[in-house]
């Protein structure tokens, strides 16, 4: 499937230059939407995933169907002051901005193998706080997944010891 033709590229949002990947036009074809998490799903298979980590927000879109679909448990990664219990906490940078990230202290169990799903690969910025997190709890983390990477960000160069699967490329 030519993944592409459901993603919709929104010129200067947020900001003047950019160009976003808008991937609500994605989510809202059921059939496009299941056969991308089909495909991330059978990566994360493959790589025998005990439990799938997703940033907010819109790594829950992805991370969270994976999970469904593995019959597997979903960790959500927040922004600060957003999860109720025990967190630790890493400071990232974003493609436009600073922010920390949080996961919950008893997310992960020592030894679990994680994939991590998010729906863009830009610097990698969010992704790398994520890895960061999940290796300081004991997680082996043993596929990072996709929809899109810009690969124009060389978001890959922070994720070089790390399998890193995109389903479409800008
Ligand atoms: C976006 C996107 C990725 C991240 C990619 O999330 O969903 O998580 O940025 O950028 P990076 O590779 O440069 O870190 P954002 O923080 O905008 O949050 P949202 O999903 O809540 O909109």
């Amino acid at each position: 499937m030519d993944f592409k033709q459901y993603i919709t590229i929104v010129e200067d949002y947020p900001k003047e230059g950019i160009r976003f990947k808008d991937i609500t036009t994605l989510m809202q074809d059921g059939q496009a939407y299941k056969k991308a998490i089909e495909e991330l799903a059978n990566f994360a298979r493959e790589k025998n995933a005990d439990v799938i980590v997703g940033p907010e927000a819109r790594g829950f879109v992805v991370g969270c169907p994976i999970a469904f679909e593995l019959e597997k448990g979903f960790v959500p990664v927040r922004k600060k002051g957003k999860l109720p219990r025990e967190v630790i906490s890493v400071d990232y940078g974003l493609e436009y901005g600073n922010d920390s990230l949080t996961i919950h202290k008893d997310a992960i169990q020592k030894g679990q193998r994680v994939v991590i799903a998010d729906d863009l690969l830009a610097t990698g910025g969010t992704i790398e706080a994520t890895i960061n997190m999940v290796e300081q709890l004991g997680g082996e983390v043993v596929g990072i997944a996709f929809l899109i990477e810009l690969t124009y960000l060389d978001g890959r160069d922070k994720l070089q010891d790390y399998d890193v699967y995109t389903l479409t490329q800008y």
